[in-house]
């Protein structure tokens, strides 16, 4: 019998991407998500790509009760958990509405683990936890600085959280960091939905090109990098989501060295903002309307990724080049 794992959030950004691949691994899947930041209409696209449709539960993962009555009926072998508000700008203004979604829903599902047994958690981290890292590369024991934002917080929160857990409940979990995550599915059916005006680059760069936003703004050209543009690593969804799998099928193979295990996702490669935009433009064979502005508040220098403990460990390798990162949001923008 096939393997079944819920996907909180699987309906969200990487959680489509991720259960594509899981059901494209023989999984079976059971999505939860609020349809908070997500739309219903991705539950579609998923089994026009796979040919399946997952089963799907419009559960409020705050909801402790709902989340209880799921679990004791739905026969869970692991679990993913996406499910989260991500928006660093809107974690300022609204602190305590992220820590009652991230955290209450993170403490919910763990408890329903542990009454009902179940032992495999992969989490959803963020290179945010690092905050401004003292040198590059960042590998996995960087020290993890004070955090810049709520956002950054809960995610810092729940990996202290996942640490307890493994210990107390002998369970096994793995955290992964994700770099910037970017581009869409090959198919153009599913992809990036930011509601409203977008605070992530490409987003804003895909909305640019299509002319719902007039002007790209270039968030400062006086860092110290070679182009005087801020540095990140952008790691294509698809590559992200082979890695869930991979981290899900060690867990499931007790393979895991480490009761909670943390690993880095990206490219192991920086690329400047006028990097990115000028890629885009190469690769879609257009102009963008862009200028420089003052920095945003908040915003490091760099960040990129010591990603070879994801390959020792997972087997996994980045495969897909920025180009084709950009070239596939460019079509998943097309058909928005
Ligand atoms: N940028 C621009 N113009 C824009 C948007 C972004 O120049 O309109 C620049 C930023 O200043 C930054 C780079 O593009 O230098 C990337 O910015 P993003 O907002 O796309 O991503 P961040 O690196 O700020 O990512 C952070 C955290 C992630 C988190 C994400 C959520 O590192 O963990 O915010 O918004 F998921």
């Amino acid at each position: 019998m096939n393997k079944k794992i819920l996907v909180t959030g699987g309906l969200g950004y990487i959680g489509s991407h991720t259960v594509v691949a899981l059901q494209q691994s023989g999984y079976e899947v059971v999505i939860i998500d609020d349809l908070s930041n997500s739309e219903l209409f991705v539950l579609d696209r998923i089994s026009e790509i796979t040919g399946i449709q997952p089963d799907f539960h419009p559960i409020d993962l705050k909801e402790t009760e709902a989340v209880n009555d799921f679990f004791e009926t739905a026969k869970i072998d692991g679990v993913i958990h996406f499910a989260a508000h991500k928006a660093v700008g809107e974690s300022v203004e609204k602190p305590l509405m992220y820590f009652r979604n991230n955290i209450l829903g993170l403490v919910n599902v763990l408890e329903a683990m542990k009454k009902n047994s179940i032992d495999n958690f992969i989490f959803s981290s963020s290179c945010t936890v690092y905050g401004q890292a003292d040198k590059m590369p960042i590998d996995e024991n960087a020290p993890i600085k004070k955090a810049e934002s709520p956002y950054a917080k809960t995610k810092q929160m729940g990996e202290e959280i996942l640490e307890d857990f493994v210990s107390a409940y002998d369970k096994n979990v793995i955290s992964l960091r994700y770099f910037n995550p970017v581009g869409a599915h090959p198919s153009a059916l599913i992809g990036e939905l930011p509601k409203g005006i977008p605070n992530n680059l490409v987003p804003f760069v895909t909305q640019t090109a299509a002319g719902i936003r007039e002007q790209l703004s270039v968030f400062g050209d006086d860092y110290p990098t070679r182009d005087g543009t801020a540095i990140r690593d952008y790691i294509y969804v698809c590559d992200l989501a082979d890695a869930h799998v991979k981290a899900l099928n060690r867990l499931l193979e007790k393979k895991n060295s480490e009761p909670l295990e943390v690993f880095n996702l990206g490219t192991g490669v920086g690329s400047t903002v006028l990097e990115v935009i000028k890629t885009f433009e190469k690769v879609n064979g257009l102009n963008l309307n862009y200028r420089i502005v003052g920095r945003r508040a908040g915003d490091i220098t760099e960040a990129f990724a010591d990603n070879r403990k994801a390959a020792r460990e997972l087997g996994w390798e980045p495969k897909t080049s920025l180009d084709e990162s950009m070239r596939t949001a460019w079509e998943w923008q097309k058909t928005l």
